[in-house]
């Protein structure tokens, strides 16, 4: 179940944070058929890729592509600050005398990169960031392979490789993942960027929106239930944003006095979070954590959590993502605190707030969604 074998070698990767039991692969065929290309066996024909210059490893999950490759020296890019904790761990455990370089989405990438290996993310406009991040870097000779499961790659995904980078074929499928092969034409006008994005809600906030951050660019109507039935913040309040996305929760919550701290795992959430509150509150007191949950926030220091919590393909990743939120913001929240969750009606958060916090109300419902507020015991 854990034992990856690439042509690379035999690695032992696990998904971190580790759920007991965890039913899914910390690597899928999109993974082993990229590093076939690399190694020349599967793909593409010829010599296995030349890896002794700058090599770029985007949107690697948990070390499936940065573990077999450690001996080159990578450089892992990532917008998501568990993925990077995850690909850290399995290198510790598989190949302890390598380290690797890490960058969030949101930093610079080094100049020049000869060769970039890309899993198609899900989101379509972080794609368009990362391709013309790639553009910046390039050079002429710069070789780029990306590699995702088929049913994530569209006709707009191939577009958006010919439209940013050169014209691009594609592999055949192979355990029904692809490889897309762009040739780089640094000619090409890509055209100006179209993120980041703003919009304004009623009251007339700003909300800014970086590529691939939810709700891409307009209100979910989740988030429209719960801003519709804000908690009263106390004066000076310490207000946790957990999940901030855009960070219209923890804006729209705070007051010029409030002490406000967004979490996501997300580097581009909390660089759209810190503009969009920082528009409102030019001087105000936040600041901004990229961790699971709320790992980096201190025990017993928040009065006030809110929390729209993340939907996923899979109902298992989603339902234990939720309970770590709820058991972090138990943790975070002082005695009397309370934590403001929006959600699905279907989610069943109900049964979980009672049993974490022994007491919750439902403040707000739709067709939809349910807004429910917990208090920690005084
Ligand atoms: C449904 S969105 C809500 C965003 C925002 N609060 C809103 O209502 O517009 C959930 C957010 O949780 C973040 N997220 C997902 N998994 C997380 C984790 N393990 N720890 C912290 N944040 C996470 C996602 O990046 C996303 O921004």
């Amino acid at each position: 179940m854990s034992l990856m074998v690439v042509p690379q070698g035999e690695y032992t990767l696990l998904r971190y944070p580790l759920r007991p039991k965890e039913q899914l692969r910390a690597w899928d065929a999109a993974d082993e058929y990229l590093l076939g290309a690399v190694a020349g066996t599967a793909g593409r024909e010829g010599d296995p890729l030349d890896l002794r210059g700058r090599t770029l490893l985007l949107n690697d999950a948990f070390g499936a592509l940065s573990v077999p490759l450690a001996d080159q020296r990578p450089t892992m890019v990532s917008d998501s600050a568990n993925a990077i904790a995850a690909a850290l761990q399995n290198l510790a455990n598989n190949r302890p005398d390598y380290k690797l370089e890490t960058r969030a989405s949101t930093d610079d990438l080094p100049f020049p990169v000869d060769v970039v290996l890309l899993k198609v993310p899900k989101s379509l406009t972080l794609l368009e960031h990362q391709l013309r991040q790639v553009r910046e870097v390039a050079h002429l000779e710069t070789v780029v392979i990306a590699s995702g499961m088929a049913r994530h790659i569209h006709t707009s995904t191939l577009e958006l490789f010919g439209q940013i980078l050169g014209p691009t074929s594609t592999s055949l499928a192979k355990k029904k993942a692809r490889l897309i092969f762009p040739t780089l034409d640094l000619d090409l006008d890509p055209g100006p960027p179209v993120w980041p994005q703003t919009f304004n809600l009623d009251d007339g906030m700003t909300v800014h929106c970086e590529p691939g951050v939810f709700s891409g660019g307009k209100l979910d109507s989740g988030t429209r239930l719960l801003l519709q039935n804000m908690p009263r913040i106390p004066a000076e309040a310490a207000i946790l944003d957990l999940g901030c996305g855009s960070g219209i929760l923890g804006t729209a919550a705070a007051a010029a006095d409030s002490h406000v701290t967004f979490a996501d795992i997300s580097y581009l959430a909390l660089r759209s979070a810190e503009a969009t509150y920082r528009e409102r509150y030019p001087t105000g007191d936040f600041r901004s954590v990229a961790c699971d949950g709320a790992d980096d926030v201190a025990e017993a220091s928040i009065d006030v959590v809110l929390n729209n919590p993340p939907f996923h393909d899979d109902q298992a990743v989603a339902e234990a993502t939720a309970w770590k939120m709820f058991n972090d913001a138990h943790r975070v929240l002082k005695p009397g605190g309370e934590l403001w969750v929006v959600g699905n009606r279907h989610l069943g958060y109900h049964a979980k707030l009672s049993k974490l916090f022994g007491n919750r109300d439902t403040v707000a419902s739709s067709s939809k969604f349910v807004v429910l507020r917990a208090r920690k015991a005084a």
